[in-house]
């Protein structure tokens, strides 16, 4: 067995570890394999272990499940079962052999019209399920959290995961005040929310990290370059997030990038997306109608791709 981290716990039975995935804001996720299963590949399973020995973490694991566990969508990780050891939540959860979409977007750069959209759309069907059907927000919508089935695919398919910041949002809960999520990928009025203590609507902002996410795959880097480098000096500036989004123009996205050939539809979209003011920002329906997403060249090129056998 592969040794692993010190600061985990001994998986139950019939989990053993293999490999650990990846670790971020309160959790770890292991590549484990169920003993009981005889064929190894059908034996993996992704586990994110959680540490919770204090009342404010269940709860938030609890959300996180109640949520996550209870969603069934082509394109969001099925959680297969959960347990409890004295300090920690397991949520075991198919493994999904691809890796994220942030690394395929940082290793093979930027992706043509149709593939981006290939894969927004099978996120926006994700998100509206979660928004429509589940009555709840993502809030933690980014890249890092989009796995792919199959990265060596022309034409793959994601899966939505970690739904530690997810909120469900029923009558007796008004517009969200909390600042979660990651900032590369934050609507602006969440930063507001920040300055001004202003309450948003944590579907809406979901709507802008979508924006966000679509622009990554186009362009290879974050649509508020300039908040990052502002980041790194310890402060977000919220003005300098407004100048460019709104008008996404190839020459004013970057200085010194060079032309990206994005067609003036795709621009329009994005735009929409990262629309600063939430109320003007699309709305789901307003995704649905419009030309560029509703362009069906992938199936096209999708056919093709499977006659040459890509
Ligand atoms: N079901 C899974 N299959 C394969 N890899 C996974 C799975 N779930 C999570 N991962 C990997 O683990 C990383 C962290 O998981 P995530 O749920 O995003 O936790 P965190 O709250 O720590 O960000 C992800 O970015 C992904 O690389
Ligand atoms: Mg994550």
């Amino acid at each position: 067995m592969a040794k692993k981290d010190t600061q985990l716990p001994d998986l139950p039975e019939p989990y053993e570890y293999v490999d650990t995935l990846g670790s971020g804001s309160y959790g770890v996720v292991v590549l484990a394999k169920d003993a009981t299963v005889k064929d190894p590949e059908k034996a993996k399973v992704a586990i994110k272990i959680i540490r919770a020995p204090q009342k404010m973490q269940v709860q938030a694991v609890a959300r996180e499940l109640m949520i996550h566990g209870a969603i069934k969508h082509p394109h969001i990780v099925p959680v297969h079962r959960c347990f409890s050891t004295e300090e920690h939540i397991g949520v075991v959860m198919e493994y999904i052999r691809g890796g994220r979409l942030f690394d395929m977007v940082n290793n093979v750069g930027p992706f043509p019209e149709a593939k981006a959209r290939w894969i927004f759309r099978q996120l926006m069907d994700a998100v509206r399920y979660i928004h429509k059907d589940m009555n709840s927000m993502h809030r933690d919508i980014k890249l890092e959290n989009i796995i792919l089935a199959d990265a060596k695919k022309q034409w793959p398919t994601i899966y939505l995961c970690d739904f530690g910041f997810a909120r469900t949002r029923g009558p007796q809960f008004g517009p969200t005040i909390s600042c979660v999520g990651s900032p590369n990928y934050f609507a602006p009025e969440i930063l507001l929310r920040n300055a001004k203590n202003q309450r948003y609507d944590g579907k809406k902002a979901d709507i802008y990290s979508c924006g966000a996410c679509l622009f990554v795959m186009l362009f290879g880097f974050y649509p508020q370059g300039v908040v990052t480098k502002d980041r790194k000096a310890g402060k977000i500036d919220v003005d300098s997030i407004y100048i460019e989004i709104p008008k996404v123009q190839r020459q004013r996205l970057h200085p010194g990038h060079k032309e990206v050939p994005i067609g003036p539809e795709c621009l329009n979209f994005l735009s929409q997306l990262l629309e600063p003011d939430p109320e003007k920002r699309l709305t789901l329906e307003g995704i649905w109608k419009d030309r560029w997403f509703r362009d069906n060249t992938h199936r096209r090129r999708r056919k093709v791709a499977a006659v040459l056998g890509r």
